[in-house]
């Protein structure tokens, strides 16, 4: 059995969150059937890790949300026949408790929940070093989730890295949402068409009549936080300085990942995402105008030649960090 954090009364909302995107990365949330673009995203992260996975390497997995890049990695080193110790990080209890029921059936399964109120009542994270313990590992692996790490908060995540990482360690990561020079014409973004479908629900008459009954701060606050569900992408060089200033040196590669239609109606679709069109409220009206939406930003998509009839193109970027030696 897994060990570390367990949540504890859960309830519903939380419950069908952590559901809804387990199963948008599995289809009818069987973890043997990964949606196209999961299955391929990834596959490339965890082709840089391996190398540096040995019997009874101590693995990170930092933003584990609910389990999709775990389930992937120990897949591989199942097949290898190579048994690690996996530590799986994240502050957000209704994904990473979906996390914990997938993976609870194993024992090298560690669960470490990040967020805690600090003393003035604001959100914090326990540092990397304090959940390991002293302990240091062999290989952090992040996907898909350095996008959303606010860029003031990255230097002091490399140094966490850094003060985690054995000599020999290396730490790779993910993200199909980050700007660089590498981006084909033929691509977007990952969540170029979610920001583009909050673009389109502006204009969206009961949403725009329910924001003109609120009080005007309170729309605004609506408004800000629908925003913030997609940030903009910040650049992949805002990254690459903040771990090279950490004492990494940096590697970069890249690929494109094919999302298909039916996969980014599914994305956009859990609850905690099709946010963007608050203050709808979640049901039936709520998915019909972001699935509306999803249909026209595909369109318009394909026009632009960043997207198939059956997928658009997602670029993905990859970084893979070793610890410079300063001897
Ligand atoms: C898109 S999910 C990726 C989950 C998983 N790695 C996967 O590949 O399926 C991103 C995760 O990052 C976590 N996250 C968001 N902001 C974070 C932050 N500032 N620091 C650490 N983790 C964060 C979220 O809770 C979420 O579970």
């Amino acid at each position: 059995m897994a060990t570390g954090w367990q949540a504890s009364n859960l309830t519903d909302d939380e419950v069908a969150d952590g559901e809804s995107y387990h199963r948008a990365l599995y289809l009818d949330g069987d973890v043997e059937r990964p949606a196209g673009w999961h299955r391929d995203s990834i596959s490339h992260l965890i082709d840089l890790a391996m190398p540096h996975i040995q019997q009874g390497s101590l693995v990170v997995d930092y933003g584990a949300g609910t389990g999709g890049s775990a389930i992937e990695l120990l897949k591989r080193t199942d097949a290898a026949g190579i048994s690690i110790e996996l530590v799986l990080v994240d502050p957000l209890v209704s994904w990473f408790s979906k996390a914990r029921e997938l993976l609870d059936h194993r024992e090298d399964a560690h669960f470490e929940f990040s967020m805690y109120i600090d003393v003035n009542g604001k959100m914090a994270f326990h540092r990397l070093e304090e959940m390991l313990n002293g302990r240091l590992a062999d290989v952090i692996i992040s996907s898909s989730t350095l996008h959303l790490v606010p860029t003031k908060a990255l230097q002091d995540l490399g140094v966490q890295f850094a003060e985690s990482l054995a000599p020999e360690g290396v730490f790779v990561w993910d993200s199909g949402d980050v700007e660089s020079d590498l981006l084909p014409a033929t691509a977007s973004l990952l969540h170029d068409p979610y920001r583009a479908v909050r673009e389109h629900l502006k204009g969206d008459s009961v949403r725009k009549s329910l924001l003109a009954e609120m009080e005007e701060e309170e729309a605004q606050k609506a408004e800000r936080r629908a925003d913030r569900i997609f940030p903009r992408p910040f650049s992949l060089e805002v990254i690459i300085d903040a771990f090279n200033s950490a004492g990494f040196s940096s590697r970069v590669t890249d690929r494109v990942v094919g999302f298909s239609n039916d996969d980014a109606k599914r994305f956009i679709l859990v609850p905690r995402l099709s946010e963007i069109a608050a203050p709808l409220i979640e049901g039936e009206e709520r998915d019909k105008a972001v699935s509306a939406a999803i249909v026209a930003v595909l369109s318009e998509m394909r026009e632009a030649g960043t997207a198939s009839e059956q997928e658009y193109r997602s670029h993905w970027v990859y970084g893979y960090h070793t610890i410079t030696d300063s001897s």
